[in-house]
Protein backbone atom coordinates (compact mmCIF):
# COMPACT_ATOMS: atom_id res chain seq x y z
CA UNK A 1 0.00 0.00 0.00
CA UNK A 2 1.32 3.37 -0.95
CA UNK A 3 1.08 5.72 2.07
CA UNK A 4 -0.64 8.66 1.77
CA UNK A 5 0.49 11.24 4.44
CA UNK A 6 0.17 14.72 5.08
CA UNK A 7 3.32 15.84 3.52
CA UNK A 8 2.57 14.40 -0.18
CA UNK A 9 -1.32 15.81 -0.05
CA UNK A 10 -1.71 18.52 -2.59
CA UNK A 11 -3.16 21.21 -0.63
CA UNK A 12 -3.96 23.54 -3.21
CA UNK A 13 -6.47 20.73 -5.57
CA UNK A 14 -8.19 18.52 -3.41
CA UNK A 15 -7.78 19.47 -0.16
CA UNK A 16 -10.05 21.27 1.32
CA UNK A 17 -10.28 20.86 5.08
CA UNK A 18 -13.66 21.33 7.30
CA UNK A 19 -14.02 24.42 9.85
CA UNK A 20 -16.30 24.20 12.44
CA UNK A 21 -16.18 28.35 12.92
CA UNK A 22 -16.89 28.62 9.32
CA UNK A 23 -20.32 26.22 9.60
CA UNK A 24 -21.31 28.04 12.36
CA UNK A 25 -21.78 31.54 10.14
CA UNK A 26 -25.52 31.48 8.37
CA UNK A 27 -25.37 33.38 5.55
CA UNK A 28 -27.81 35.32 4.40
CA UNK A 29 -27.84 34.55 0.34
CA UNK A 30 -30.41 32.69 -1.34
CA UNK A 31 -30.15 28.70 -1.34
CA UNK A 32 -29.48 27.83 -5.00
CA UNK A 33 -31.34 25.26 -6.14
CA UNK A 34 -29.39 22.89 -8.61
CA UNK A 35 -30.35 20.65 -11.82
CA UNK A 36 -27.20 19.63 -12.87
CA UNK A 37 -26.21 16.78 -11.40
CA UNK A 38 -24.52 14.45 -14.49
CA UNK A 39 -21.59 11.52 -14.58
CA UNK A 40 -18.34 13.01 -16.20
CA UNK A 41 -17.99 10.95 -19.64
CA UNK A 42 -14.84 9.20 -18.55
CA UNK A 43 -16.54 7.99 -15.08
CA UNK A 44 -19.90 6.63 -16.97
CA UNK A 45 -18.72 2.88 -16.98
CA UNK A 46 -15.78 3.46 -14.22
CA UNK A 47 -17.54 0.78 -12.17
CA UNK A 48 -18.32 -1.76 -14.63
CA UNK A 49 -17.53 -5.64 -12.68
CA UNK A 50 -16.65 -3.57 -9.90
CA UNK A 51 -18.88 -3.77 -6.54
CA UNK A 52 -19.42 -0.85 -3.87
CA UNK A 53 -20.87 -1.05 -0.27
CA UNK A 54 -21.66 1.66 2.20
CA UNK A 55 -21.55 1.06 5.94
CA UNK A 56 -23.77 3.79 7.47
CA UNK A 57 -24.52 4.84 10.78
CA UNK A 58 -26.34 7.71 12.49
CA UNK A 59 -29.94 9.11 12.01
CA UNK A 60 -32.74 8.38 8.83
CA UNK A 61 -30.89 11.58 6.93
CA UNK A 62 -27.59 9.52 6.66
CA UNK A 63 -29.62 6.40 5.19
CA UNK A 64 -31.31 8.18 3.00
CA UNK A 65 -27.50 10.13 2.04
CA UNK A 66 -26.26 6.62 1.09
CA UNK A 67 -29.50 5.78 -1.02
CA UNK A 68 -28.21 9.15 -2.81
CA UNK A 69 -24.64 7.88 -2.72
CA UNK A 70 -25.42 4.60 -3.85
CA UNK A 71 -27.60 5.79 -6.69
CA UNK A 72 -24.28 7.85 -8.06
CA UNK A 73 -22.17 5.04 -7.52
CA UNK A 74 -25.15 2.40 -9.73
CA UNK A 75 -25.17 5.14 -12.20
CA UNK A 76 -21.14 4.97 -12.70
CA UNK A 77 -21.62 1.08 -13.05
CA UNK A 78 -20.80 -0.37 -9.85
CA UNK A 79 -22.68 -2.94 -8.07
CA UNK A 80 -23.74 -3.06 -4.48
CA UNK A 81 -21.83 -6.06 -2.69
CA UNK A 82 -22.17 -6.98 1.21
CA UNK A 83 -19.08 -8.53 1.17
CA UNK A 84 -15.99 -6.15 2.26
CA UNK A 85 -13.55 -8.71 1.00
CA UNK A 86 -15.45 -8.22 -3.02
CA UNK A 87 -15.91 -4.37 -2.41
CA UNK A 88 -13.42 -2.05 -4.47
CA UNK A 89 -15.23 0.78 -3.53
CA UNK A 90 -16.19 1.16 0.51
CA UNK A 91 -17.54 4.06 1.74
CA UNK A 92 -18.17 4.88 5.82
CA UNK A 93 -20.90 7.10 6.32
CA UNK A 94 -20.40 7.99 9.49
CA UNK A 95 -22.62 10.16 12.14
CA UNK A 96 -20.67 12.47 15.19
CA UNK A 97 -24.06 12.77 17.42
CA UNK A 98 -21.86 11.27 20.26
CA UNK A 99 -18.71 10.20 21.53
CA UNK A 100 -19.68 6.34 21.42
CA UNK A 101 -20.79 6.93 17.79
CA UNK A 102 -17.50 8.30 16.66
CA UNK A 103 -15.14 5.84 18.56
CA UNK A 104 -17.82 3.23 16.77
CA UNK A 105 -16.33 4.46 13.51
CA UNK A 106 -12.44 5.08 14.43
CA UNK A 107 -12.58 1.18 15.51
CA UNK A 108 -14.48 0.06 12.02
CA UNK A 109 -11.70 2.22 10.19
CA UNK A 110 -8.64 0.05 12.00
CA UNK A 111 -10.12 -3.04 10.91
CA UNK A 112 -10.20 -1.96 7.63
CA UNK A 113 -6.63 -1.75 7.15
CA UNK A 114 -5.99 -5.11 6.35
CA UNK A 115 -8.59 -5.08 3.96
CA UNK A 116 -6.58 -2.27 2.47
CA UNK A 117 -3.03 -4.27 2.68
CA UNK A 118 -4.58 -7.61 1.30
CA UNK A 119 -6.47 -5.00 -1.82
CA UNK A 120 -4.51 -2.62 -2.44
CA UNK A 121 -6.61 -1.18 -5.34
CA UNK A 122 -9.40 -0.82 -2.57
CA UNK A 123 -10.75 2.46 -2.71
CA UNK A 124 -11.81 3.58 0.90
CA UNK A 125 -14.11 6.61 1.58
CA UNK A 126 -15.02 8.63 4.85
CA UNK A 127 -17.65 10.64 4.57
CA UNK A 128 -21.03 11.77 6.69
CA UNK A 129 -21.31 14.21 9.81
CA UNK A 130 -18.11 13.34 11.23
CA UNK A 131 -15.96 14.36 7.57
CA UNK A 132 -17.11 17.89 8.71
CA UNK A 133 -15.48 17.87 11.84
CA UNK A 134 -11.50 19.31 11.84
CA UNK A 135 -10.22 16.92 14.96
CA UNK A 136 -11.69 14.05 12.77
CA UNK A 137 -10.00 14.67 9.22
CA UNK A 138 -7.11 15.74 11.56
CA UNK A 139 -6.80 12.20 13.36
CA UNK A 140 -7.38 10.38 10.21
CA UNK A 141 -4.75 12.23 8.13
CA UNK A 142 -1.97 11.59 11.23
CA UNK A 143 -3.64 7.76 11.91
CA UNK A 144 -5.22 6.11 9.32
CA UNK A 145 -3.31 6.41 6.18
CA UNK A 146 -5.16 3.66 4.58
CA UNK A 147 -7.74 6.07 4.17
CA UNK A 148 -8.04 7.35 0.45
CA UNK A 149 -11.38 9.81 0.23
CA UNK A 150 -12.85 12.21 2.40
CA UNK A 151 -15.24 13.96 1.64
CA UNK A 152 -18.73 15.97 3.67
CA UNK A 153 -22.11 16.19 3.59
CA UNK A 154 -22.56 19.38 1.32
CA UNK A 155 -20.64 17.93 -1.44
CA UNK A 156 -22.06 14.30 -2.34
CA UNK A 157 -22.74 15.22 -5.29
CA UNK A 158 -19.36 15.62 -6.32
CA UNK A 159 -18.92 11.87 -5.51
CA UNK A 160 -17.77 11.35 -9.06
CA UNK A 161 -14.99 13.77 -9.65
CA UNK A 162 -13.75 12.64 -5.63
CA UNK A 163 -13.53 9.13 -7.21
CA UNK A 164 -11.99 9.86 -9.62
CA UNK A 165 -9.20 11.67 -8.53
CA UNK A 166 -8.61 8.91 -5.62
CA UNK A 167 -8.14 6.78 -8.51
CA UNK A 168 -5.42 8.22 -10.19
CA UNK A 169 -4.09 10.11 -7.06
CA UNK A 170 -1.74 8.63 -5.17
CA UNK A 171 -2.79 11.18 -2.30
CA UNK A 172 -5.71 11.19 0.19
CA UNK A 173 -8.27 13.44 -1.24
CA UNK A 174 -10.34 15.57 1.21
CA UNK A 175 -13.15 17.84 -0.11
CA UNK A 176 -15.23 18.77 2.88
CA UNK A 177 -16.99 22.43 2.32
CA UNK A 178 -18.03 24.46 5.78
CA UNK A 179 -20.57 26.90 4.14
CA UNK A 180 -23.38 25.27 3.76
CA UNK A 181 -24.45 23.26 0.83
CA UNK A 182 -27.14 23.98 -1.77
CA UNK A 183 -29.67 21.67 -2.66
CA UNK A 184 -29.19 19.57 -5.54
CA UNK A 185 -32.54 18.23 -6.78
CA UNK A 186 -31.85 15.67 -10.03
CA UNK A 187 -29.31 13.34 -7.75
CA UNK A 188 -30.21 9.38 -8.25
CA UNK A 189 -31.18 7.41 -5.68
CA UNK A 190 -31.11 4.22 -5.09
CA UNK A 191 -33.95 3.20 -2.57
CA UNK A 192 -32.99 0.33 -0.02
CA UNK A 193 -37.32 -0.51 0.35
CA UNK A 194 -39.80 -1.52 -1.91
CA UNK A 195 -42.64 0.13 -0.27
CA UNK A 196 -41.37 2.48 2.45
CA UNK A 197 -39.55 5.15 1.13
CA UNK A 198 -37.80 8.50 2.56
CA UNK A 199 -37.92 11.81 1.50
CA UNK A 200 -35.99 14.66 2.34
CA UNK A 201 -38.44 18.26 3.12
CA UNK A 202 -35.77 19.98 4.21
CA UNK A 203 -31.46 20.36 4.85
CA UNK A 204 -29.67 21.31 7.79
CA UNK A 205 -30.88 23.23 10.85
CA UNK A 206 -30.63 26.71 12.48
CA UNK A 207 -31.70 26.04 16.14
CA UNK A 208 -27.66 25.64 17.45
CA UNK A 209 -28.99 23.22 20.81
CA UNK A 210 -25.71 24.44 23.04
CA UNK A 211 -24.74 20.31 23.06
CA UNK A 212 -25.29 19.76 19.57
CA UNK A 213 -22.60 19.09 16.60
CA UNK A 214 -25.39 18.95 13.77
CA UNK A 215 -25.77 22.72 12.54
CA UNK A 216 -22.22 22.47 11.78
CA UNK A 217 -21.58 18.91 10.26
CA UNK A 218 -25.50 19.91 8.01
CA UNK A 219 -25.43 23.73 7.47
CA UNK A 220 -27.84 25.93 7.57
CA UNK A 221 -32.05 25.45 6.96
CA UNK A 222 -32.81 24.83 3.21
CA UNK A 223 -36.44 23.64 2.03
CA UNK A 224 -37.12 21.94 -0.75
CA UNK A 225 -39.62 23.33 -3.07
CA UNK A 226 -42.97 22.08 -2.02
CA UNK A 227 -43.59 21.11 -5.93
CA UNK A 228 -40.45 19.25 -6.26
CA UNK A 229 -42.10 16.91 -2.72
CA UNK A 230 -45.11 16.33 -3.89
CA UNK A 231 -44.05 15.38 -7.14
CA UNK A 232 -41.10 12.87 -5.57
CA UNK A 233 -44.25 11.49 -3.48
CA UNK A 234 -46.56 11.26 -6.29
CA UNK A 235 -44.10 9.08 -8.30
CA UNK A 236 -43.56 6.76 -5.07
CA UNK A 237 -47.08 6.70 -4.77
CA UNK A 238 -47.53 5.43 -8.69
CA UNK A 239 -44.75 3.01 -8.17
CA UNK A 240 -46.17 1.20 -5.15
CA UNK A 241 -45.32 2.23 -1.96
CA UNK A 242 -47.31 1.95 0.53
CA UNK A 243 -45.65 4.55 3.56
CA UNK A 244 -43.54 7.50 3.23
CA UNK A 245 -41.43 9.72 6.12
CA UNK A 246 -40.77 13.42 5.69
CA UNK A 247 -37.10 14.22 6.75
CA UNK A 248 -35.66 16.42 8.49
CA UNK A 249 -33.62 17.37 11.36
CA UNK A 250 -36.38 20.44 12.16
CA UNK A 251 -39.05 19.83 10.34
CA UNK A 252 -41.44 22.32 11.87
CA UNK A 253 -38.96 25.13 10.96
CA UNK A 254 -40.25 23.31 7.00
CA UNK A 255 -40.68 26.63 4.36
CA UNK A 256 -39.55 29.64 6.90
CA UNK A 257 -36.50 29.89 4.03
CA UNK A 258 -38.87 29.33 1.13
CA UNK A 259 -38.99 32.53 -1.06
CA UNK A 260 -42.11 34.48 -1.94
CA UNK A 261 -43.61 31.97 0.00
CA UNK A 262 -44.24 33.99 3.91
CA UNK A 263 -47.15 31.77 5.26
CA UNK A 264 -46.33 28.37 3.71
CA UNK A 265 -45.59 25.86 6.66
CA UNK A 266 -45.42 22.03 7.31
CA UNK A 267 -49.02 22.12 7.82
CA UNK A 268 -49.57 23.44 4.36
CA UNK A 269 -47.40 20.32 3.11
CA UNK A 270 -48.91 18.11 4.94
CA UNK A 271 -52.23 18.93 3.60
CA UNK A 272 -50.92 18.44 -0.07
CA UNK A 273 -49.66 15.17 1.40
CA UNK A 274 -53.18 14.18 2.48
CA UNK A 275 -54.63 14.46 -1.21
CA UNK A 276 -51.68 11.52 -2.75
CA UNK A 277 -53.25 8.61 -2.95
CA UNK A 278 -50.30 6.76 -0.56
CA UNK A 279 -51.70 4.80 2.55
CA UNK A 280 -49.43 6.57 5.41
CA UNK A 281 -47.23 9.17 5.36
CA UNK A 282 -44.75 10.08 8.65
CA UNK A 283 -42.69 12.89 9.53
CA UNK A 284 -39.60 13.03 11.10
CA UNK A 285 -37.69 15.11 13.34
CA UNK A 286 -40.40 17.79 15.21
CA UNK A 287 -38.49 20.52 17.29
CA UNK A 288 -41.68 21.43 19.80
CA UNK A 289 -40.58 25.16 19.46
CA UNK A 290 -41.71 25.78 15.79
CA UNK A 291 -44.60 23.16 16.40
CA UNK A 292 -47.93 25.41 14.82
CA UNK A 293 -51.38 25.30 14.94
CA UNK A 294 -51.83 25.13 11.68
CA UNK A 295 -50.08 21.67 11.49
CA UNK A 296 -52.05 20.22 14.78
CA UNK A 297 -54.97 21.28 13.05
CA UNK A 298 -54.46 19.34 9.79
CA UNK A 299 -52.83 16.43 12.17
CA UNK A 300 -56.32 16.26 13.44
CA UNK A 301 -57.71 15.62 9.62
CA UNK A 302 -56.44 12.10 9.81
CA UNK A 303 -56.86 10.65 6.10
CA UNK A 304 -53.40 9.20 5.38
CA UNK A 305 -51.68 11.08 7.88
CA UNK A 306 -50.02 8.68 10.84
CA UNK A 307 -51.14 9.04 14.27
CA UNK A 308 -47.82 8.71 15.77
CA UNK A 309 -45.40 11.97 17.03
CA UNK A 310 -41.75 12.16 17.76
CA UNK A 311 -41.53 15.29 19.86
CA UNK A 312 -38.07 15.40 21.88
CA UNK A 313 -38.16 17.08 25.37
CA UNK A 314 -34.66 16.25 25.94
CA UNK A 315 -35.30 17.67 29.47
CA UNK A 316 -37.60 18.41 31.90
CA UNK A 317 -36.49 21.42 33.90
CA UNK A 318 -36.84 24.95 32.54
CA UNK A 319 -33.99 25.70 33.89
CA UNK A 320 -32.06 22.97 31.70
CA UNK A 321 -33.71 23.83 28.91
CA UNK A 322 -32.61 27.11 28.96
CA UNK A 323 -29.03 26.26 28.82
CA UNK A 324 -29.64 23.64 26.29
CA UNK A 325 -31.16 26.52 24.21
CA UNK A 326 -34.28 24.75 23.09
CA UNK A 327 -36.30 28.13 22.97
CA UNK A 328 -39.39 26.76 25.19
CA UNK A 329 -40.53 25.67 29.11
CA UNK A 330 -41.36 22.60 30.29
CA UNK A 331 -44.96 24.17 30.93
CA UNK A 332 -44.96 25.26 27.34
CA UNK A 333 -44.06 21.26 25.85
CA UNK A 334 -46.78 20.62 28.39
CA UNK A 335 -49.40 22.65 26.76
CA UNK A 336 -48.12 21.77 23.12
CA UNK A 337 -48.27 17.82 23.99
CA UNK A 338 -51.77 18.29 25.52
CA UNK A 339 -52.82 19.87 22.65
CA UNK A 340 -51.89 17.83 19.84
CA UNK A 341 -53.71 14.94 22.24
CA UNK A 342 -56.25 16.71 22.25
CA UNK A 343 -56.66 16.85 18.47
CA UNK A 344 -55.30 13.99 17.39
CA UNK A 345 -56.56 11.47 20.64
CA UNK A 346 -55.28 8.45 19.62
CA UNK A 347 -51.52 9.20 18.72
CA UNK A 348 -48.98 7.99 20.42
CA UNK A 349 -45.60 10.05 21.61
CA UNK A 350 -42.19 9.52 21.17
CA UNK A 351 -39.68 11.28 22.87
CA UNK A 352 -36.00 12.24 23.19
CA UNK A 353 -34.30 12.54 26.47
CA UNK A 354 -30.83 13.65 27.62
CA UNK A 355 -29.18 13.29 31.29
CA UNK A 356 -26.31 14.26 32.84
CA UNK A 357 -26.21 17.91 31.08
CA UNK A 358 -23.69 19.72 32.54
CA UNK A 359 -24.39 20.44 36.33
CA UNK A 360 -28.06 19.06 36.15
CA UNK A 361 -29.38 18.19 39.66
CA UNK A 362 -31.02 15.54 41.46
CA UNK A 363 -34.11 17.76 41.05
CA UNK A 364 -34.10 18.84 37.69
CA UNK A 365 -33.84 15.13 36.69
CA UNK A 366 -36.50 14.32 39.18
CA UNK A 367 -38.40 16.90 37.14
CA UNK A 368 -37.79 15.21 33.54
CA UNK A 369 -38.87 12.01 35.76
CA UNK A 370 -42.35 13.73 36.47
CA UNK A 371 -42.85 14.89 32.53
CA UNK A 372 -42.31 11.69 31.52
CA UNK A 373 -44.87 10.36 34.06
CA UNK A 374 -47.03 13.18 33.14
CA UNK A 375 -46.94 12.91 29.46
CA UNK A 376 -47.18 8.96 29.75
CA UNK A 377 -44.77 8.20 25.96
CA UNK A 378 -45.40 5.40 24.49
CA UNK A 379 -41.44 5.17 24.05
CA UNK A 380 -37.87 7.12 23.09
CA UNK A 381 -34.55 7.72 22.82
CA UNK A 382 -32.56 8.37 26.10
CA UNK A 383 -29.18 9.15 26.21
CA UNK A 384 -26.18 10.27 28.52
CA UNK A 385 -24.80 13.51 27.46
CA UNK A 386 -21.55 13.31 25.49
CA UNK A 387 -19.64 16.97 24.96
CA UNK A 388 -19.06 17.97 21.37
CA UNK A 389 -16.08 19.82 20.44
CA UNK A 390 -16.72 23.26 19.43
CA UNK A 391 -20.32 23.65 20.96
CA UNK A 392 -21.04 25.95 23.74
CA UNK A 393 -22.06 23.21 26.37
CA UNK A 394 -18.82 21.43 25.68
CA UNK A 395 -16.96 24.45 27.16
CA UNK A 396 -19.01 24.18 30.26
CA UNK A 397 -17.51 22.95 33.87
CA UNK A 398 -19.67 20.35 34.55
CA UNK A 399 -19.96 18.49 38.26
CA UNK A 400 -21.77 15.50 37.78
CA UNK A 401 -19.99 12.30 38.10
CA UNK A 402 -20.21 9.62 35.29
CA UNK A 403 -21.62 7.44 38.19
CA UNK A 404 -24.34 9.76 39.09
CA UNK A 405 -25.34 10.24 35.22
CA UNK A 406 -25.64 6.31 34.59
CA UNK A 407 -27.52 5.74 37.50
CA UNK A 408 -30.14 8.32 36.18
CA UNK A 409 -30.56 6.81 32.85
CA UNK A 410 -31.11 3.43 34.64
CA UNK A 411 -33.95 4.87 36.30
CA UNK A 412 -35.21 7.24 33.29
CA UNK A 413 -35.22 3.56 31.28
CA UNK A 414 -37.13 1.67 33.76
CA UNK A 415 -39.82 4.52 33.95
CA UNK A 416 -39.98 4.10 29.87
CA UNK A 417 -39.91 0.27 29.86
CA UNK A 418 -42.96 0.36 32.43
CA UNK A 419 -45.08 3.49 30.63
CA UNK A 420 -43.84 1.59 27.09
CA UNK A 421 -45.69 -1.92 28.62
CA UNK A 422 -48.49 0.23 29.89
CA UNK A 423 -49.08 1.45 27.02
CA UNK A 424 -48.65 -1.84 24.64
CA UNK A 425 -51.73 -3.09 27.10
CA UNK A 426 -53.72 -1.13 25.72
CA UNK A 427 -53.61 -3.04 22.64
CA UNK A 428 -54.83 -6.09 23.77
CA UNK A 429 -57.57 -7.75 21.68
CA UNK A 430 -57.75 -5.00 19.43
CA UNK A 431 -57.45 -5.51 15.20
CA UNK A 432 -54.77 -2.98 14.15
CA UNK A 433 -53.69 -1.91 10.96
CA UNK A 434 -50.07 -3.37 9.78
CA UNK A 435 -47.77 -2.63 7.14
CA UNK A 436 -45.70 -5.95 6.86
CA UNK A 437 -42.36 -5.09 6.59
CA UNK A 438 -40.64 -8.74 6.21
CA UNK A 439 -39.46 -11.58 8.32
CA UNK A 440 -39.17 -10.86 12.12
CA UNK A 441 -35.23 -10.70 13.38
CA UNK A 442 -35.59 -12.85 15.74
CA UNK A 443 -37.63 -15.66 13.83
CA UNK A 444 -37.65 -15.74 10.07
CA UNK A 445 -41.53 -17.83 9.75
CA UNK A 446 -42.90 -14.74 11.81
CA UNK A 447 -43.91 -11.72 10.17
CA UNK A 448 -43.26 -8.29 11.19
CA UNK A 449 -44.57 -5.01 10.89
CA UNK A 450 -45.65 -1.76 12.04
CA UNK A 451 -49.05 -0.02 13.57
CA UNK A 452 -49.69 3.89 12.17
CA UNK A 453 -49.21 4.37 15.76
CA UNK A 454 -45.31 3.01 14.78
CA UNK A 455 -45.69 0.06 17.48
CA UNK A 456 -43.86 -3.55 16.35
CA UNK A 457 -46.24 -6.15 14.96
CA UNK A 458 -44.84 -9.80 14.69
CA UNK A 459 -47.46 -12.46 13.77
CA UNK A 460 -47.76 -15.61 11.94
CA UNK A 461 -48.81 -15.44 7.69
CA UNK A 462 -48.00 -16.07 4.18
CA UNK A 463 -44.62 -13.95 2.78
CA UNK A 464 -46.38 -13.06 0.35
CA UNK A 465 -48.50 -10.37 2.62
CA UNK A 466 -45.09 -8.49 2.67
CA UNK A 467 -45.50 -4.92 1.65
CA UNK A 468 -49.10 -5.07 2.41
CA UNK A 469 -51.27 -3.53 4.68
CA UNK A 470 -53.06 -6.08 6.89
CA UNK A 471 -55.55 -6.41 9.51
CA UNK A 472 -54.32 -7.91 12.69
CA UNK A 473 -55.57 -8.92 16.09
CA UNK A 474 -53.45 -8.44 19.07
CA UNK A 475 -52.99 -11.55 21.41
CA UNK A 476 -50.04 -10.60 23.69
CA UNK A 477 -49.23 -6.99 24.22
CA UNK A 478 -45.61 -7.68 25.16
CA UNK A 479 -43.46 -4.64 26.58
CA UNK A 480 -41.73 -3.00 23.52
CA UNK A 481 -43.50 -5.02 20.92
CA UNK A 482 -47.18 -6.91 20.03
CA UNK A 483 -47.58 -10.52 18.92
CA UNK A 484 -51.05 -10.87 17.00
CA UNK A 485 -52.89 -13.35 14.62
CA UNK A 486 -53.24 -12.29 10.90
CA UNK A 487 -57.16 -11.94 10.68
CA UNK A 488 -57.22 -13.69 6.61
CA UNK A 489 -60.86 -13.26 6.67
CA UNK A 490 -60.42 -9.21 6.84
CA UNK A 491 -60.20 -7.32 3.32
CA UNK A 492 -56.92 -6.55 2.64
CA UNK A 493 -56.44 -2.98 3.49
CA UNK A 494 -54.75 -2.41 -0.26
CA UNK A 495 -55.44 1.21 -0.64
N1 LIG B 1 -33.18 17.36 15.49
C1 LIG B 1 -33.61 16.49 16.47
C2 LIG B 1 -32.53 15.64 17.09
C3 LIG B 1 -31.42 15.11 16.30
S1 LIG B 1 -30.17 14.32 17.21
C4 LIG B 1 -34.25 17.31 17.57
O1 LIG B 1 -33.89 18.42 17.83
O2 LIG B 1 -35.08 16.77 18.22
C5 LIG B 1 -31.06 13.04 18.03
C6 LIG B 1 -30.98 13.11 19.51
O3 LIG B 1 -29.65 12.93 19.94
C7 LIG B 1 -31.38 14.44 20.12
O4 LIG B 1 -32.75 14.60 20.22
C8 LIG B 1 -30.73 14.39 21.47
O5 LIG B 1 -31.57 13.78 22.42
C9 LIG B 1 -29.51 13.51 21.22
N2 LIG B 1 -28.28 14.29 21.26
C10 LIG B 1 -27.90 15.29 20.45
N3 LIG B 1 -26.70 15.77 20.82
C11 LIG B 1 -26.31 15.07 21.92
C12 LIG B 1 -25.18 15.12 22.78
N4 LIG B 1 -24.20 16.00 22.60
N5 LIG B 1 -25.13 14.23 23.80
C13 LIG B 1 -26.13 13.34 24.01
N6 LIG B 1 -27.21 13.26 23.23
C14 LIG B 1 -27.32 14.11 22.20
FE1 LIG C 1 -29.48 19.44 17.19
FE2 LIG C 1 -31.23 21.06 18.32
FE3 LIG C 1 -30.94 21.05 15.66
FE4 LIG C 1 -32.05 18.97 16.87
S1 LIG C 1 -32.87 21.08 16.81
S2 LIG C 1 -30.50 18.91 15.31
S3 LIG C 1 -30.93 18.87 18.81
S4 LIG C 1 -29.43 21.71 17.17
FE1 LIG D 1 -25.59 11.77 13.29
FE2 LIG D 1 -25.35 13.59 11.44
FE3 LIG D 1 -27.64 12.37 11.79
S1 LIG D 1 -24.48 13.68 13.45
S2 LIG D 1 -27.65 11.93 13.96
S3 LIG D 1 -25.79 11.43 11.13
S4 LIG D 1 -27.35 14.49 11.16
Amino acid sequence: MAEKTISNVDFSKYFQPPSLKDARRRRRDAVQIINDFSIPEDMETIGHGKNYLIETYGCQMNEHDTEVMAGILEKMGYQETEEPKNADVILINTCAIRENAENKVFGHIGTLKTLKLENPGLILGVCGCMAQEEVVVNKILAKHPQVDLIFGTHNIHRLPQLLKEALFSKEMVVEVWSKEGDIVENLPQSRRGHFQAWVNIMYGCDKFCTYCIVPYTRGKERSRHPQEIIDEVRELARKGYKEITLLGQNVNAYGKDLPNMENYGLGNLMDEMRKIGIPRVRFTTSHPKDFDDHLIEVLGKGGNLCEHIHLPVQSGSSEILKIMGRGYTRERYLDLFHKIKNTVPNASFTTDIIVGFPNETEEQFEETMSLVRECQFDGGFTFIYSPRAGTPAARMKDNVPMEAKKERLQRLNKLMDELSAKSNAKYQDKMVEVLVEGESRKNPDVLSGHTRTNKVVNFRGPKSLIGQLVTVKITDAKKWSLDGEWQKEAEVLNR
